[in-house]
């Protein structure tokens, strides 16, 4: 049987931007792509989301910046990447020459920093979508989450929407109290996809000191531990808004990506994942083509959303 995997995940952009299939490496747990590249054939995945880039090269936070859980990975990196002139000097020719499309995931203090990364990415060969990191504080707004709150959440996106003419999918935290309603902002101002969920806010203390375990005191949640969460917020966001829904928060087997497939995601996102298993992604994709083969069903179009109905 030969099965359709291929999705659209920007329908409303004048060029759309089409994979080949729905699976995605999440941000910041696939470096730039080039990393993992001798582990298996990178370029058989959907897209590669690279590490979030800002204006200038960050170290990140203090250490320890990683911690494990029961079911998860408590991080607080902080953002440490090599900025955005040595991410187009030096990534973008790499990925130029590459078949799966490489999205770049930004992240900003304000929304300035936003609009003046979206134009520097701009037209550079080898970036074929911004993703919008809007799980950062917003140092204006004495240091809230941009995710956190609708109207925050819109002026983000308006302004990358203006100044450039990449697809932009725009990444949900799900550190607020209503995603849904921050997805539709997000919708009304010009995204064409939504991805979610960032990391769950939390923290680990390290008893025999007394102390907070991580440097920075709180961190990121991911992992399975997060699936559940995730997948319900990918629900509530799917049936709240017309553009595609990327899902991710724990997916680690071809089993929860179909979850969240059936839950309303035209594709979804490896994170945590691939540092227990490098090949993750490629055995979720390889696990997918099986259940559509084992079920029949020829085009993965119509496995998205028939949880809903
Ligand atoms: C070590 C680490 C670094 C991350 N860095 C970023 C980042 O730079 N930008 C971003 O949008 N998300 C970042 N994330 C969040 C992931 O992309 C993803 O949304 C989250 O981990 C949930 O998915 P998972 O449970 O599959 O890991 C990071 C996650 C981890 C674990």
């Amino acid at each position: 049987m030969i099965t359709n995997l291929s999705v659209q995940i920007a329908p409303k952009h004048h060029s759309g931007l089409l994979l080949a299939n729905p699976v995605m490496t999440a941000s910041g747990t696939f470096g730039y792509g080039t990393e993992n590249s001798h582990l298996f054939d990178i370029q058989q995945l959907g897209a590669i989301v690279c590490k979030g880039t800002t204006l200038e090269p960050r170290g990140g936070n203090p250490q320890p910046r990683l911690a494990e859980t029961a079911g998860g990975v408590l991080n607080s990196i902080g953002l440490q990447n090599i900025g955005v002139n040595a991410l187009i000097k030096e990534k973008a020719p790499v990925w130029a020459g590459w078949r799966v499309p490489v999205i770049v995931n930004i992240a900003g203090e304000t929304i300035d920093d936003y609009a003046l990364l979206a134009s520097r990415l701009d037209g550079v060969a080898g970036i074929s979508a911004i993703e919008v990191n809007i799980s950062c504080p917003n140092v204006k707004a004495g240091g809230a989450e941009f995710g956190a709150n609708p109207e925050s959440a819109a002026g983000v996106t308006a302004a990358v929407k203006a100044a450039t003419s990449l697809p932009i999918l725009v990444k949900l935290t799900p550190n607020t109290s209503d995603i849904a309603k921050v997805a539709m902002a997000v919708d009304e101002a010009g995204a064409d996809a939504i991805s979610l969920i960032n990391t769950l806010k939390g923290m680990a203390i390290d008893m025999a000191k007394h102390r907070p375990l991580l440097g920075s005191v709180t961190g990121g949640l991911s992992g399975p531990a997060i699936k559940p969460a995730a997948l319900y917020m990918v629900y509530e966001v799917a049936g709240a808004v017309a553009v595609p829904v990327i899902g991710c928060g724990g997916i680690t087997t071809a089993s929860d990506a179909i979850e969240f497939i059936l839950a309303g995601a035209s594709a979804i996102q490896i994170g945590t994942a691939s540092f227990t298993n490098p090949r993750a992604p490629l055995d979720v994709l390889d696990g997918i083509k099986q259940f559509m083969e084992k079920e029949g069903v020829e085009d993965i179009a119509k496995l998205i959303g028939t949880a809903r109905h």
